[in-house]
């Protein structure tokens, strides 16, 4: 083999290399919405890309707008919205919800975890408390049902 018919043997398997790695299954990236202050927010983030989730992060100014864009009753709100795979997410669901949401994939808007309960994923305090929360599926139709519960 001469050198230039190895230089394209070698951009051949890198570029295939290169193929096959964009083909691999990814989880999908989880869009966030949040207003830039939002301490609690952040640390969502980062629960979710510890949990392996890659996101994208949009500051906005008023999340009223996205949260009826995506359909989420002011009732149910919390301080921030994402969307995933089609789901939307509110509030601070633990990672691994959203994950059995994407495995599961039941026929709902998304999930929501209303208010800001002590001790979710980035409201978490000192003591290790956990204010008993459930985390609720949002159907079609606006109704809700439990999805998980942490902290009973
Ligand atoms: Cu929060
Ligand atoms: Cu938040």
């Amino acid at each position: 083999m001469n050198a230039k018919a190895l230089l394209l043997a070698l951009l051949a398997s890198v570029s295939f290399g290169a193929f096959a790695q964009a083909r691999a299954p990814v989880a999908p990236e989880v869009v966030v919405y949040k207003t830039a202050t939002c301490t609690c927010c952040k640390l969502w983030v980062k629960h979710l890309q510890t949990s392996g989730f890659s996101v994208q992060v949009h500051d906005v100014r008023d999340l009223k707008p996205v949260r009826q864009r995506v359909g989420i009753p002011a009732r149910l709100a919390a301080c921030h919205t994402a969307e995933v795979g089609g789901y939307f997410v509110e509030g601070h669901v633990p990672a691994e919800d959203i994950k059995r949401l994407l495995r599961e994939r039941p026929v709902a808007k998304g999930v929501t975890v209303p208010g800001m309960p002590a001790g979710s994923p980035g409201m978490e305090v000192r003591s290790g408390k956990v204010t008993p929360y459930d985390v609720l599926l949002v159907a079609n139709d606006g109704r809700s049902s439990v999805f998980s519960r942490h902290g009973h």
